[in-house]
């Protein structure tokens, strides 16, 4: 099969990824980005976002993967264009096209006679139409002609290549037996199944998968704060729930809620577009309310043990919103540090790959510490909010060991119960009942 020759605009973790994987199946692919510094990094090997088996796809197939700042250089030819531009939320929650349109602006200019234009990044319902009206107005009159797909993307991060190269499934909106030729041949050689169907569907499709999984965490956490109350556990709670298969036993995991670029930005997002047609998705809007207190529900437990945290040393072990990543976009650790310096803390922060990202919302306030003994040196308390290897496989002799007072209080059930009644210390966790005794 010929291969096809595809641009991808937006290099990002989506975009990248997408580039990176569609080369990997034999595509002549150029990615297009605004960034200098990142399309630089590209070109001379390097990769400028943290997630496992990139680096190594990209040196593979540095024959058929450039990059680009001209959309001329990476469009005049292609027979593919992917749109991977950011779609950050606005303040009224919505999301913000601006990036989209001008991607697709930039698109019409430099394109060949006709090309699949495919909308990766999450838009709302029926922007794919939007897009597909834009372009007639700016082609009119050139003979050139572009069919507009929805391709949602469903990468996790931390393992976004693994769930391109073997996604559960690929959603794929066209509105032409054409564009339909076309993704099929685009998507020939991974694995997954091809779903097809109408634009609408698609986008759909984005939006109610991720609202439904931030809505099942939600939901576990409710449980779980319920079980704290009635004595519950909510681990055997969730393994009983998840052996229904009607139900499954991901994303029951309690904690201390999600953060990340997605859940957030897409509950919100579709909240507002429900509340926008009077159609309020009200399941949706309790999930962002209980995801927000859920995120600091650390706090409050804190205060079973201390009235005020004036000079208390606390530790921070995990700063990034979930292990496998160096992203803090809508992470915990920004909430809880907060309070923590609000309330006149000393806090000492441990992450491995996070702690550059965080310098640059508290260069100097807490404490970077290069090992998690260090961080639990003298502390009076220690929050748990990332559940890094590291961290899972911690001796709890430690916290007995390092910390002055060994109060953990772990926000992602990294430790079992019995294992921790093993050692004079006190732990608390989610929907699980409390280990020791304050002395
Ligand atoms: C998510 C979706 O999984 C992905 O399909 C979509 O394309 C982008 O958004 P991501 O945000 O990268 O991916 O990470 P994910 O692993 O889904 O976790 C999101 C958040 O939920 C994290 O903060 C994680 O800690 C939390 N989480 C996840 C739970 O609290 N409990 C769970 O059981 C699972």
């Amino acid at each position: 099969m010929r291969t096809i020759r595809i641009a991808v605009a937006g290099t990002g973790y989506v975009g990248l990824v997408t580039a990176a994987v569609l080369a990997h199946v034999g595509h002549d692919v150029v990615g297009v980005d605004v960034d200098e510094e990142r399309v630089r990094t590209l070109n001379s090997g390097g990769c400028p976002i943290f997630e496992p088996g990139l680096p190594e796809l990209l040196e593979e197939s540095r024959d058929n993967l450039t990059f680009t700042l001209d959309y001329r250089e990476a469009c005049a030819d292609a027979d593919v264009v992917f749109i991977a531009v950011p779609t950050p939320e606005r303040v009224d929650g919505s999301a913000n096209l601006k990036y989209v349109f001008a991607s697709v602006e930039q698109v019409a200019e430099a394109m060949g006679s006709s090309c699949v234009v495919v909308v990766k990044s999450t838009v709302p319902i029926g922007t794919g139409d939007r897009v597909q009206r834009h372009l007639a107005t700016l082609l009119a009159g050139t003979g050139r002609e572009v069919e507009v797909v929805a391709n949602p993307e469903f990468l996790s991060q931390g393992t976004a290549v693994k769930d391109m190269l073997h996604a559960s499934r690929v959603i794929i909106g066209v509105e032409s037996e054409r564009a339909r030729e076309v993704m099929a041949r685009v998507y020939a050689d991974l694995p997954s199944p091809l779903l097809f169907m109408e634009r609408r569907s698609a986008e759909m499709v984005k939006y109610a998968s991720n609202n439904f999984l931030a809505l099942k965490i939600a939901y576990i956490n409710e449980i779980a704060n319920l079980c704290d109350l009635l004595g519950a556990d909510i681990d055997d709670v969730a393994r009983g729930m998840g052996a229904d298969p009607r139900i499954g036993d991901k994303f029951l995991r309690a904690g201390i809620g999600y953060g990340g670029s997605c859940f957030p930005k897409d509950t919100k997002a579709l909240h507002w577009l429900s509340s926008f047609h009077d159609r309020e998705i009200k399941t949706v809007k309790a999930a962002i309310e209980v995801n927000a207190v859920q995120k600091i529900s650390l706090i409050k437990r804190a205060h079973r043990y201390h009235s005020d945290f004036e000079g208390l040393t606390v530790a921070v072990l995990g700063l990034a919103f979930k292990p496998g990543t160096d992203d803090l976009r809508e992470a915990p650790s920004l909430d809880n540090v907060a309070i923590l310096l609000d309330a006149g803390a000393d806090v000492r922060v441990w992450d491995p790959y996070a702690m550059d990202n965080f310098k640059r919302f508290y260069p100097d306030e807490v404490t970077y510490c290069a090992s998690i003994p260090e961080a639990l040196a003298d502390a009076d308390m220690c929050l748990i909010l990332t559940e890094w290897p590291d961290v899972l496989s911690l001796d709890p002799a430690v916290f007995v060991e390092q910390m002055r007072h060994p109060l953990v209080l772990d926000g992602r059930n990294c430790y079992a119960l019995d294992e921790m009644a093993r050692h004079a210390l006190v732990y608390e966790s989610i929907g699980r009942r409390t280990v020791g005794t304050a002395r």
